[in-house]
Formats: C-alpha cells, structure tokens, sequence
C-alpha cells in the first residue's frame, strides 16, 4: 500500500521505517527542510535502538522516501498519517496547532483521483477525529474556491501509538494491541489491511503466538484509549512512589513491597519500580491534557490531579536526601549519572533532571552530568546550571554526592570503588532504585535508595 506519514519524529519516523520494513510504499514528510536533508544522508534526527539501521536499509530497497513537499505525499497516499507534535500550553491542554496546519494542508491538496483514510496518530484531544474531517473539508474549501465542485473520497480513523521510546521499534513490530476508530467500515477494512503482517506477528520476536488484539471503535473511545493508558500508567507510578515515601519512614523496602504485590495478577508487576517519578514528552503532557478536558465538562479528576501532585514532589525527592546527608548544599558539587527521562533514548522533554538541576542551583549546589548520549552527542538541549563531563570519572572527581536519575544499563557496570575514591564524599542516591545497595556498599559508597531504607 501507499502510504504518507506526515511528522518524522519519535512516532513518525518509527512508523513510517517499520511500515517499509513490512512492505509498504512509503513517503515520510516533514516541514524541517534539514531533518529532511539529514534523513535523505541516511542519518536518523534522533536516537532509537535499531532504527537507523533499518532506515538506510529501506531507503536502499526504495520502499522509503523523505520528503517537504506534503502536496506529493497526499497525492499519491492511500493511507495519510499525522503524526506531528501535540505539546502542552501552558493551561494544561494540548495545543493541537501542527494538527491543524497538517489537516488544513491535506484538504488543499486532496483530489478525487483515490479513495484515502487520513490517521490520526498524533495523541490528539476527544472529539479531534471530526475536528480534523471538518478542516480538511475547509481546506478543500479554500483549494476549489467558494463553489466546490467535488468533496474528495476520504475517512478519519483514530489510530492511537502506545510505543515506548528507547524500545520503539520492537513495540511497533511487537504491539500489545491495535486500536482503531473509526465509523467508516471501508477505512477499517483499508488499516487492517495495512497491518495484517504485524497483526498476524510477521516481524514479532514470538511469532508463534496469536494473532495481535485488534480493537475497533469509535473515534472518541481510541482517543479516550490513549488518554487512559497514559493516566493509568502514570498514576500507578505515582502509587508505588507514594508507598516508597511511606516505606522510607516506616523501615520498609519498595522494591520487597513492589514485588509482593505485583505477583498478584490484578496487579501486575511492571510500573512498579520506585524512584523519582515519570516524565519524558507524553505521560505529563497527556494527564494534564485528560484533566483539562474533563474541566471542560465540569468534571473535577481527583486521582489525576493527586497523581500529578505526587509526582512533582517526587522530582525533588533526591535533593531532600541530599539535604539530609549533605546538610548545606550551597558550594557543594552533585554529580547526576543520567540525565534522559528514561534510558535508550535522546529526549530530554520533561525530564525530571531539569527540575533537579533547577533546585541544586536554586540551593547554591554546582551541578555536573554526564549522560551516555547527552555527553557524547555533544547535544545540550538548551540546558542551562550544569557541567557536561564525558566520562563517570571525570563526573565523580571532587563530588559530594552522586544522584543516579537515569537507569542506563552501563550505570551497572560501574567501576564504583574507583568513583569513590575520587568524590570528596562517597555518597550515592540511587533516584531510580536500579542499583544492589550490597555491591556498592561494598565498593566504599554510602548508597541512599528511594523507599529501601
Ligand atoms: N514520543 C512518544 O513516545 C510518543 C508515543 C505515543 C504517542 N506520541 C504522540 O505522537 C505525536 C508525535 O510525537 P513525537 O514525539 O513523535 O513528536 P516530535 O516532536 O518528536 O515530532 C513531531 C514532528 O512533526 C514535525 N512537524 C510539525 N509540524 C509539521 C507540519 N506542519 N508538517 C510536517 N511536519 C511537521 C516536526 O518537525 C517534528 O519532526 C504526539 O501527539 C505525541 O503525543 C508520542
């Protein structure tokens, strides 16, 4: 099939490569001419295990192009995806702008040449499936002038993405479940269609086992699908981090507590890890976007709202154990291992490291970082208050404490005895609970966990 999917960045770029690698014609486009030119060298703008390898080799079997120029896209596409950015204004709602452009834009240059499905990909607000069909028809509007003469063939499906970034491109060719909305029976026909190898495991890890769950809805119930997992998932790391704090005064340890409850199968065992709370471009986002829209409706979300709240106060929580070792933090240096929300990936949007490094400085603390891909991509994403060092040693020379606030697998590895001997006070606070207290208080390091006192 043809496909065009519109916004080449952590959902764009994944879904348009895996969609090649499963045999499909695609054009990805964007409206940064340089990402363009980067991709078409053969770069990946941004950092996901597996992706770029899978891109050149795409691009070299000609199922994937890159393109600026969207009138090319949507004139040949049967399937049009957008999957442009959906970042949170300031009063918490989703600022559906890029959607907007990108929908406009389509209606312009649709013709009546093929039947189409635009795909909302984008994690968009309720009710934006019928939005995004009303601006493509103005756009069609503006194209043909005030007498239009033909309305384009076309249907909106809601297609929500539950990838992970850091482990994009196993969860696209490995999903859970595909959600589609949607009340055109066609348009469904055309998008399990475009799915059938993934849906019947093709590229899985496990093809042997059955088929992918599809789930076929209306439009508003997959834009609510999105939402909710999002705020579940968001809100149980907050639980656990609320039993964390409590377990940090009482003498209990989160992670036997995490354990224990989540081999209850009502409960499940992931998104149970303690630690400094959730970030990263969609959970925070995509909470105050549902808490917004229920205002809207004069609905006041209790759990949401405390889950939020929870969080915030999370963020912070290693600097409060660093005021508890350190007393006086003004003129004291904090080395932070990690800076990403989450390991495996280059984004730093909403990062609970920037909150963290805002209140050392706020204290009068020196901060130095040193990140596996921050540091050695030399990207410094605008960051302000803080040293990049290139290496874990060169991090540890003369500093009062180390904060681990991202679980990068080589963090592991460390040659930890070294790092203490080069701090002026060899202390850790393992912000994400991920590594074995034993080993590293052997290793001479005074190791501060989150709930395993
Ligand atoms: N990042 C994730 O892990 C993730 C997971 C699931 C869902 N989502 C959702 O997917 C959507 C995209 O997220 P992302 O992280 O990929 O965003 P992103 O910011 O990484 O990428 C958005 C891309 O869209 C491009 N763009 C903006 N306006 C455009 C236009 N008019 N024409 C063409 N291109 C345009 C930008 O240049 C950018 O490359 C968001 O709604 C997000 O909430 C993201």
């Amino acid at each position: 099939m043809r496909v065009c999917v519109i916004g080449t960045g952590y959902v764009g770029l994944v879904t348009g490569v895996c969609l090649a690698q499963i045999g499909h014609q695609v054009v990805c486009i964007d409206n940064n001419e340089e990402k363009i030119k980067l991709m078409r060298s053969g770069q990946s703008p941004i950092y996901e295990p597996g992706l770029s390898e899978l891109m050149v080799a795409n691009m070299q079997s000609g199922r994937l192009e890159f393109s600026a120029d969207l009138s090319e896209g949507v004139r040949q596409g049967e399937i049009l995806f957008i999957a442009v950015g959906t970042p949170a204004l300031p009063t918490g709602e989703s600022d559906t702008r890029y959607v907007e452009a990108v929908a406009r834009g389509i209606g312009l240059h649709l013709d009546d040449a093929h039947y189409r499905v635009v795909v909302n990909k984008s994690t968009v607000p309720i009710g934006s499936g019928d939005w995004v069909r009303m601006l493509i028809l103005e756009g069609v509007k503006t194209a043909q002038g005030e007498g239009v003469t033909s309305i384009p063939n076309f249907d909106v499906v809601s297609n929500p993405e539950f990838l992970r970034e850091g482990s994009a491109v196993y969860d696209t060719f490995n999903p859970d479940r595909i959600v589609l909305g949607g009340n055109s029976a066609e348009a469904i026909e055309l998008m399990q269609r475009l799915y059938e190898p993934l849906i019947r495991r093709q590229f899985s890890e496990n093809p042997d086992l059955p088929a992918v769950p599809v789930v076929v809805t209306d439009l508003s119930s997959a834009e609510m699908i999105k939402y909710a997992a999002n705020a579940f998932l968001a809100a149980k790391i907050s639980f656990i981090n609320e039993v964390a704090n409590i377990c940090d005064r009482v003498g209990a340890d989160v992670t036997q507590v995490a354990k224990g409850i989540g081999l209850d199968s009502r409960i499940g065992g992931k998104f149970l890890q303690a630690g400094i709370g959730w970030g990263g471009s969609c959970f925070p986002k995509d909470v105050l976007a549902l808490i917004h829209t229920a205002k809207d409706y004069g609905y006041t979300t209790e759990i949401l709202n405390a889950a939020v709240s929870v969080n915030n106060r999370q963020r912070l929580i290693v600097v409060e154990k660093l005021q508890q070792e350190l007393k006086i933090l003004k003129g004291k240096v904090i080395g932070l291992l990690g800076l990403t929300f989450k390991p495996d990936t280059d984004d730093m949007r909403d990062a609970p490291a920037l909150n963290i490094i805002e209140q050392l400085n706020r204290l009068g603390a020196k901060v130095k970082a040193y990140d596996p891909i921050v540091s050695t991509s030399g990207m410094s994403h605008g960051l302000t208050g803080v040293q990049m060092e290139t290496s874990p040693e060169m991090l540890a020379d003369s500093c009062d404490a180390l904060v681990l606030v991202t679980e990068w697998r080589e963090f592991l590895d460390l040659d930890y005895a070294r790092l203490a001997q080069r701090m002026n006070h060899p202390v850790i606070i393992d912000g994400r609970n991920f590594l074995d207290p034993q080993t590293l208080t052997a290793q001479g390091l005074r190791y501060l966990g989150i709930g395993r006192s």
